[in-house]
């Protein structure tokens, strides 16, 4: 709906914002006012939020080469058509998900349905107040048809040892440092995970105190539990300790999820190599699946089997991702990358040699490999594998945005 200026009583019930990454580009100082004003909400404490000026010709510049954040908010004080062509410029490197706020100087009901039809999400009219601007961004994601925030990766080895909690905390952590989306990293191997470990961390709590009391899960525990890394990474840790025993039923973790889901954007699950009731459901309601595999007989075959096994139940998902790990072992006689991608039928999305002092190294000190040596071979495969998931690489020239199919039926009725 097009919003004009209400004024919003306190008593009025807005959700707290998500974890999400919120960029505003204003014309005019009244708005970077209001935006400061919001800033300091408390629904607004969650949020990573960047301020500038310059409006929609600054918006199209910045992303010419850096990732769309969840929300982008352009002020217009321009012409009708000024709008749109920034918006158009936008629509070619905005990410799938980006929603974007509009917020004008005039009450234009062409402008509007231009806007809708461009994928807009709303238009507010100026002047707007802080608490109009919380409300249409909480709304963004609170709507009963607005989709879940969060995006979940399952990681999983073939075998057991195989490097995938190495690889599902790498990544996670190039996705937050690098791409600067908030991300979380769930350790479900409860007795011996070492995702506290690897980012020399200690928690008192983590993710048994959710899981032991599903009930009880809400955003606000999940917050409490979450150790945080960096600007852009918490951990959910493994209590890693032996006292008690961790037999979950089938779903046993779906409360923790949904809460994650709805708070966080980017969840890496390190699922164990298990293969119980628990670990199958999370890995097959995973958004997207990242199978790790040494180069062997063993893990050529229960690859195969994981492919056939997720494959029948997610028809219509994207097939998960082969990662070959510790490839190119001295003296160890291995199954080659083509010949695992012939037997697979499927392309390996990435082969990561076995380089036992790098990762000794990392693994010792509780350090991701780009924190021990960010120019690697290595930390570059970690660059291209966030890079995918994410869509910020080559692959975005052939990624539909958003607001693509509605521009390309727009050019086609002109033509
Ligand atoms: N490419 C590699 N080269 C050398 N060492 C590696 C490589 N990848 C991982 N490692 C090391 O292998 C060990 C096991 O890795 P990790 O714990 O990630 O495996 P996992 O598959 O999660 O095991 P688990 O089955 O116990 O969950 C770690 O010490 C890690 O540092
Ligand atoms: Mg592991």
């Amino acid at each position: 709906m097009m919003q004009t200026n209400k004024t919003l009583g306190g008593s009025q019930y807005i959700p707290s914002l998500p974890r999400v990454s919120i960029q505003v580009f204003c014309e005019t100082s009244d708005l970077s006012a209001a935006i400061q004003g919001a800033t300091s909400d408390r629904r607004m404490d969650k949020v990573h939020l960047k301020v500038q000026m310059g409006g929609g010709a600054a918006a199209v510049e910045a992303y010419r080469h850096s990732p769309t954040p969840n929300v982008i908010v352009l002020e217009t004080v321009s012409s009708r058509n000024e709008i749109l062509e920034h918006l158009d410029s936008l629509s070619e490197v905005c990410d799938a998900g980006t929603k974007v706020l509009v917020i004008g100087h005039v009450n234009d009901v062409l402008l509007y349905r231009e806007l809708m039809r461009r994928g807009v999400s709303e238009y507010l009219i100026s002047p707007v107040s802080s608490v109009d601007i919380i409300n249409s961004l909480s709304s963004l994601f609170s709507a009963s048809d607005s989709p879940p925030v969060g995006r979940s990766i399952a990681v999983m080895g073939t075998r057991g040892g195989v490097g995938a909690s190495t690889i599902a905390h790498n990544l996670a952590y190039t996705i937050a440092r690098y791409i600067n989306i908030e991300t979380v990293i769930a350790d479900l191997d409860l007795a011996f995970g070492t995702a506290g470990l690897d980012f020399n961390q200690d928690p008192a709590q983590g993710i048994a105190e959710a899981v032991f009391a599903p009930d009880r899960i809400d955003a606000n525990m999940v917050d409490r539990l979450l150790s945080r890394i960096t600007d852009f990474l918490s951990i959910l840790a493994a209590p890693a300790t032996l006292d008690r025993v961790y037999d979950f039923n089938e779903a046993g973790f779906d409360s923790l999820l949904e809460v994650l889901k709805n708070t966080i954007p980017m969840i890496v699950l390190d699922v164990p190599h298990v293969w119980t009731a628990w670990s199958r459901r999370l890995v097959i309601n995973a958004d997207d699946i990242f199978i790790v595999a040494s180069p062997d007989l063993a893990s050529l075959r229960n690859a195969k089997n994981m492919l056939d096994t997720f494959g029948m139940v997610r028809k219509n998902d994207n097939q998960p991702k082969l990662i070959m790990n510790m490839v190119g072992m001295p003296k160890r006689p291995e199954i080659s990358v083509a010949e695992f991608a012939k037997n697979l039928d499927m392309q390996i999305t990435s082969v990561i040699q076995f380089d036992p002092t790098l990762f000794g190294a990392a693994s010792n000190n509780g350090q991701m490999i780009a924190e021990v040596q960010p120019k690697s071979k290595v930390a570059e495969s970690f660059m291209e594998l966030a890079g995918l998931i994410t869509g910020r690489t080559e692959i975005k020239a052939q990624k539909k945005s958003l607001l693509e199919p509605l521009i390309s039926k727009l050019s086609k009725k002109k033509a």
